[in-house]
């Protein structure tokens, strides 16, 4: 079966979040499983595509309010991601020194034409386009309604919800870019008034997945607006848990991080990992590490985090150390704390990928108290490096993390709030303390599998479905 996946982000090329993670993945795993699997994204100004060469293999234009904009599709020279790549080069669109920004909507719907322009020229035609998140959101409604694609309207499509906090809201005033239609069927555009993208997709997708079964459901009661839309359409929506790449997040073989290990050799390799993260932060290393790696906005509860580390700090013999950037306040704030808690605070804002899989192996602790967590890599890839999650039990943390008071193996919490997060970091602390307990646990969930093994399987059995 010949899968495309479309999406804005695809690691290692541009990454901002799990969807990059998700979409450098799922296709690697679905070509293992014996499919034809490959990715559509644009062609930013970034690092990864300064870096690297790329090839030319189709050069196209698309009009956007009636202006002639001429594209190319690029393939990579010379490496290797485990499934093909097309990057989608607009230069006077798309080719920006960033991902995202304030208002990205031509942006996003000119890749969004480009793409299905390309895909018309193609001999062999996909069988199944699997969308993903807001930024691909129209196809589904453009395969279906724009008379130029009317040769591709028989393929399935899927659309994947990373976050329907994201929704690419735009308004109709634009809607004469969009490739023409018959206009009896605007509605399909539209939300609230406003042409949304994510919510056209939940209308027209045949199919829509959701990242974990329990944020499918939360989605019913809490979905920025579109919990009505999701219980209309509930049949045809599905939670599928995401899964992570081994060979990415593998501690025997992972290059960044100081000190590689297997489960035999966890309790050194950690030690080894923590000792050279505590001496660049200048942190104890006898103190339990608690860390937080992520984007700071209140869907992760990163604005509770100069409180509760704040009151966390003077409570416990601990050390806290934060990776993460985004809301300027809180970013400032979190700069503030290293002042007050020398030797036993740092925080580096930005984004830093090495530095991420060197804290996953190097501290004892992860902390994700989010207010909305669609599925959530950052546990999983804490598990597999041996570091104990604690996390607050919603959407796919609620479907990874098993409190250890269920026999379970992380720590859970019921509120996204500072005292929640500070009886968390309490019960974690005295934990640390049993010391065998503690380095069982952590070899134990070394041993758990959340591979893309069994998920990728479940999108290849729901593509079938959509194709018999
Ligand atoms: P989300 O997509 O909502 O941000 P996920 O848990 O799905 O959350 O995935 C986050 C991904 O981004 C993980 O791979 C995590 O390690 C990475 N990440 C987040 N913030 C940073 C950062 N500041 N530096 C490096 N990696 C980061
Ligand atoms: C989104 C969600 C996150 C999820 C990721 C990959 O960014 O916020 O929870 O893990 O997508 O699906």
């Amino acid at each position: 079966m010949k899968i495309v996946h479309i999406s804005a982000e695809c690691y290692p090329v541009a990454k901002v979040g799990g969807l990059a993670d998700v979409v450098g993945a799922l296709p690697k795993y679905q070509n293992m499983l014996g499919e034809t699997s490959s990715v559509i994204m644009p062609f930013y100004d970034i690092t990864f595509t300064k870096k690297n060469e790329f090839e030319s293999i189709y050069e196209g234009n698309i009009v956007l309010d009636e202006e002639s904009h001429p594209f190319k599709i690029l393939k990579p020279v010379d490496f290797l991601l485990g499934f093909d790549l097309f990057l989608i080069d607009i230069p006077e669109l798309l080719f920006k020194d960033y991902i995202y920004s304030f208002d990205d909507s031509n942006r996003f719907l000119a890749f969004q034409i480009a793409a299905l322009d390309w895909i018309l020229t193609l001999k062999e035609k996909p069988d199944t386009i699997h969308c993903h998140d807001h930024h691909t959101g129209l196809i589904p409604f453009m395969l279906q309604e724009s008379f130029k694609y009317e040769a591709l309207n028989k393929i399935p499509v899927v659309t994947t919800i990373h976050n329907a906090q994201y929704q690419g809201c735009f308004s109709h005033d634009k809607v004469n870019l969009i490739p023409k239609f018959d206009f009896t069927n605007v509605g399909l555009l539209d939300w609230n008034g406003t042409i949304n993208p994510l919510a056209s997709a939940i209308k027209c997708a045949w199919k829509v997945t959701t990242v974990s079964p329990s944020y499918m459901e939360e989605l019913k009661s809490a979905a920025n607006g579109l919990e009505s839309l999701l219980s209309n359409e509930h049949e045809k929506c599905v939670g599928i848990l995401n899964g992570i790449d081994t060979n990415v997040w593998n501690t025997e073989t992972d290059t960044f991080i100081t000190k590689q290990y297997s489960i035999a050799s966890s309790i050194a390799g950690k030690k080894a990992n923590k000792k050279e993260l505590c001496d660049t932060f200048n942190l104890n290393i006898k103190k339990p590490l608690f860390a937080f790696i992520g984007r700071l906005v209140d869907e992760k509860g990163s604005d509770l985090f100069p409180e509760a580390f704040d009151i966390a700090l003077k409570n416990n013999d601990i050390s806290i150390l934060l990776l993460g950037s985004g809301d300027h306040e809180t970013e400032n704030e979190l700069e503030a704390l290293k002042t007050k808690h020398k030797g036993n605070y740092n925080a580096y804002i930005g984004y830093d990928e090495k530095l991420s899989h060197n804290i996953y192996a190097g501290t004892d602790f992860l902390l994700m108290p989010s207010r909305v967590e669609p599925c959530g890599l950052n546990q999983m890839y804490s598990l597999r490096y041996g570091t104990i999650p604690i996390v607050r039990s919603i959407g796919g943390l609620k479907d990874t993390i098993v409190d250890i008071t269920d026999n379970g193996f992380g720590f859970t919490h019921q509120h996204a709030s500072v005292k929640d997060i500070c009886i968390a970091i309490e019960r974690a602390t005295a934990f640390y303390k049993d010391d065998v307990n503690f380095k069982k646990t952590r070899k134990h969930i070394m041993n758990i599998d959340h591979s893309w093994d069994n998920s990728a399987k479940k999108y290849i059995e729901l593509y079938k479905s959509l194709n018999n």
